[in-house]
């Protein structure tokens, strides 16, 4: 079978001439952009903003469902969502209406108010595991139970998989060395001002690989395995059939906490990828979506793991813990989560964005074979990834090796440039309740266009040869 390969050139033509278009199209956008060189590093109040391969920063005027408008005027269909924080649509009817309502009820006490009692039994209800805590992002989740795992079991080590992300909790930041996975692992090398070295306590094996971890935990040194149930954040790797089954029995066996970062991976379905599985993990963390795009973070954990941390804290001589943030569980947030668990983030909307999102990857795997490109589509619920390799990637390093950050851009900016944008570092889509069959459609045809423009040799005058796979 031949497969089309696409030039570089072409690639680098499209990305330049993509970008004079974004430029020519937003003068709005450059023009605050001069503004907010002047007062932000780098130009925006978060450097990640200045990432999208624009060539000035996309500025918005406003969101609503599946759509934002930019301050020129040009109205886009959202297939990013905030990376998953807008997953039930900007703005949710719901959400803006607690959010009104609490807007002059008081925002932060230090205390609980009714809304606890809702959302706690809401998470309890919808992912299984008794007790529960907040967090301000999931970030910060991640580095409590982590702090939690280590603190009840008295082991230092954590154990994560190669590619993954948990938010910027230093500790998972260790990579294996792509060209020699049996080499220790290292620090990763993009972090900015670690000193620390990050390996000492946290190893690192290939996702989707049991033996590996079971050798790993075999000295029951490791506190836990903090995973997302499938990879989202290195292209899209899903758990092989079995695998967090076997996971789950290996942590079980060594006394090591099972931890399922669900921030991504709630897109699988109501209960996140939990609600697939016929087990459940020792703790969860969900974050982003949780309270409907507010910053909300949640961590559960099961009625075992529950006594232990109270044993732990009761033990603990009075002082701080290292966990928790004031404003975390505040009066808004609390009123939000109810809002969005009872009436936003339903089993209905679920049903729906996973119908809209398979409209969307098959219509993907459908171009890329018209257009005979080496290329997949990974679908996981609400969200897919379409990927520049083959098949779907079974761990970080095949999905790392299938990333190519210069045709991405140039796809993401032809994309932007017709109206739709999808996330940047990667190939990720996301849908919520509010995208329409219009807005997929507007993302194919453009997506369409795209490929031919790719691998159209004739009518662009552009080199593609033809090899043999
Ligand atoms: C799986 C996963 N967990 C945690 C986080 C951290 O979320 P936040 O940046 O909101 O703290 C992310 C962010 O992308 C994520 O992908």
């Amino acid at each position: 079978m031949s497969y089309a390969t696409i030039a570089r050139n072409t690639i680098a033509n499209m990305a330049k001439r993509e970008a004079d278009a974004f430029l020519a199209a937003h003068p709005r956008s450059a023009a605050l952009a001069a503004q907010t060189n002047q007062s932000y590093l780098f130009g925006v109040p978060l450097h990640w903003m200045a990432d999208w391969g624009t060539p000035v920063p996309l500025f918005v005027s406003h969101a609503q469902g599946a759509r934002f408008t930019c301050v020129d005027g040009h109205e886009y269909s959202d297939f990013c969502l905030g990376d998953t924080g807008a997953m039930f649509g900007h703005s949710p009817p719901a959400v803006a209406h607690a959010l009104t309502a609490q807007a002059s009820k008081g925002y932060t006490t230090m205390l609980p108010t009714a809304d606890a009692a809702i959302a706690g039994q809401a998470l309890t209800e919808r992912f299984g595991l008794p007790f529960w805590q907040l967090a301000t992002t999931a970030t910060d989740a991640n580095r409590f139970v982590v702090r939690w795992a280590r603190a009840i079991t008295q082991r230092k080590k954590i154990l994560v998989f190669d590619g993954c992300y948990h938010g910027t909790i230093d500790d998972v930041f260790v990579d294996l060395d792509p060209a020699n996975p049996d080499a220790p692992p290292s620090t990763r090398a993009s972090l900015l001002g670690q000193v620390y070295d990050l390996t000492q306590f946290t190893d690192v094996v290939e996702f989707n690989d049991i033996e590996a971890v079971r050798a790993k935990l075999v000295s029951r040194e490791f506190a836990c395995v903090l995973t997302e149930p499938a990879l989202t954040n290195c292209g899209m790797v899903l758990p092989a059939d079995g695998f967090l089954a076997q996971l789950r029995e290996a942590c079980t066996q060594t006394d090591t906490l099972l931890i399922f970062d669900e921030t991504h991976t709630i897109s699988a379905g109501y209960a996140g990828y939990t609600g697939l599985c016929d087990f459940l993990p020792d703790m969860l963390v969900a974050g982003k979506a949780i309270a409907g795009g507010l910053p909300c973070a949640v961590y559960g954990m099961s009625a075992s793991v529950a006594q232990r941390m109270r044993t732990a804290k009761e033990a603990a001589p009075a002082g701080h813990s290292g966990i928790g943030t004031t404003l975390s569980g505040n009066m808004i947030t609390m009123a939000l989560l109810a809002v969005n668990l009872k009436q936003v983030a339903t089993a209905p909307a679920f049903d729906l964005i996973i119908a809209q999102q398979s409209k969307l990857s098959q219509g993907l795997r459908a171009l890329i074979a018209q257009y005979n490109l080496p290329w997949n589509v990974t679908q996981l619920g609400a969200r897919s990834e379409f990927q520049f390799c083959l098949h779907s990637p079974t761990n970080g390093r095949e999905a790392q090796a299938a990333m190519d950050g210069a045709l991405e851009q140039a796809v993401h900016l032809y994309l932007l440039n017709r109206g739709v944008m999808i996330t940047p570092f990667h190939n990720m889509t996301l849908v919520c309740p509010d995208t329409t069959d219009a807005d997929i459609a507007r993302f194919l045809a453009a997506f369409e266009q795209c490929l031919i423009e790719l691998t159209d040799a004739q009518n662009q005058n552009y080199c593609i040869k033809m090899v043999q796979t």
